[in-house]
């Protein structure tokens, strides 16, 4: 059965190395709809009429600052310990039993342009089989398949008898609140500081499929904040695990910690990727950054990642 559905008309839709195609069955003119894949290797599964803007999503400009500083190694902390969960939670019993019948499908949303997701299809096609990585933002979709084609990770790339047989990956231009993907189709979900909509998730998910969530903790970037804004406020409240309470269970959540020595491009990144940092007036951005100049700026990142299970239905 196909994992994935069309974003047109809801029908079974079939991936291919060149085009892919829904069967027209749900349509009511039996149409079929074609999506073509990008040279680069993404699949633009948005249509117009979910586009509630031009370009949404993250810009090419903050694309580039994340994965500047992403590459730098800064928030390796926080990757490390997403993929160590995500492996623990895979290679449970339960999930192992259930890989002999069927494919573990992990969506990524929110991805960009795929830190964490590189890291998660590293973990190699014993823990997870395919990996979706999907993002309303094209430039970050762009970066993401580039790099997925050159390791040879994509979809298309994968041979099925070859021995070494690795994650695939399906990196697809889609929005959160309306996944092409077919109804319990896939085992777990992250969302790395990207939106989080329980209703949505909780319908592609198995049953009692895994969430994960990454979030900014308390006192996340401090000496940052404090040199930017006269008045601190502190990030917002728990109000979205309330929002999850009717279709998820709180397994459990981990605290990270990272202390950061940034020189001036990092810092100048690390406020380009950051909105809250770049609502901050300009000429506090500058004073910072020329002090900085001097000598280099020290704070500490403060993650909590959250690991949910989906309830039963009654
Ligand atoms: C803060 S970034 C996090 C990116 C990545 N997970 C990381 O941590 O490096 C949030 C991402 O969510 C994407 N995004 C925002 N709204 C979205 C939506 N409705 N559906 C899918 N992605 C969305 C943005 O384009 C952006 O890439
Ligand atoms: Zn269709």
């Amino acid at each position: 059965m196909s994992l994935f559905i069309c974003p047109l008309c809801q029908s079974p839709l079939q991936p291919a190395a060149d085009t892919w195609r829904c069967d027209g069955s749900l349509h009511p003119k039996q149409t079929s709809h074609p999506f073509d894949v990008a040279r680069q290797g993404y699949v633009n599964l948005l249509p117009v009429q979910q586009k509630k803007s031009k370009a949404p999503g993250d810009s090419q400009e903050s694309i580039n600052a994340r994965k500047r500083f992403l590459n730098h190694g800064h928030y390796a902390p926080l990757q490390n310990l997403i993929v160590q969960k995500m492996a623990a939670l895979l290679s449970k019993s339960e999930a192992t039993e259930a890989k002999d019948t069927q494919s573990v499908n992990w969506l990524d949303i929110g991805c960009g342009e795929g830190y964490y997701t590189q890291a998660m299809a590293q973990l190699g096609s014993d823990i997870i089989d395919t990996l979706i990585a999907a993002d309303i933002s094209k430039p970050a979709l762009v970066e993401l398949a580039k790099v997925s084609k050159a390791a040879g990770r994509l979809w298309y790339q994968q041979n099925e008898s070859s021995a070494a047989k690795t994650t695939a990956i399906y990196p697809l231009v889609t929005s959160a609140a309306h996944l092409p993907l077919r109804s319990r189709s896939v085992t777990g979900i992250s969302s790395i500081f990207s939106p989080i909509l329980p209703e949505a998730f909780a319908e592609v998910l198995a049953d009692d499929g895994y969430l994960i969530i990454a979030k900014p903790d308390a006192g996340h970037l401090a000496t940052m904040r404090d040199a930017l804004f006269d008045d601190v406020r502190e990030h917002d409240s728990d109000k979205f695990l309330h929002e999850l309470a009717p279709y998820f269970t709180l397994l459990g959540t981990d605290n990270v910690s990272t202390e950061m020595t940034l020189s001036t491009d990092d810092l100048a990144d690390l406020m380009t990727m950051t909105p809250y940092a770049y609502r901050a007036r300009s000429e506090k951005r500058q004073a910072l950054l020329t002090a900085v100049e001097k000598a280099s700026f020290k704070t500490e990142a403060k993650f909590v990642v959250y690991i949910l299970q989906k309830k039963a239905l009654s």
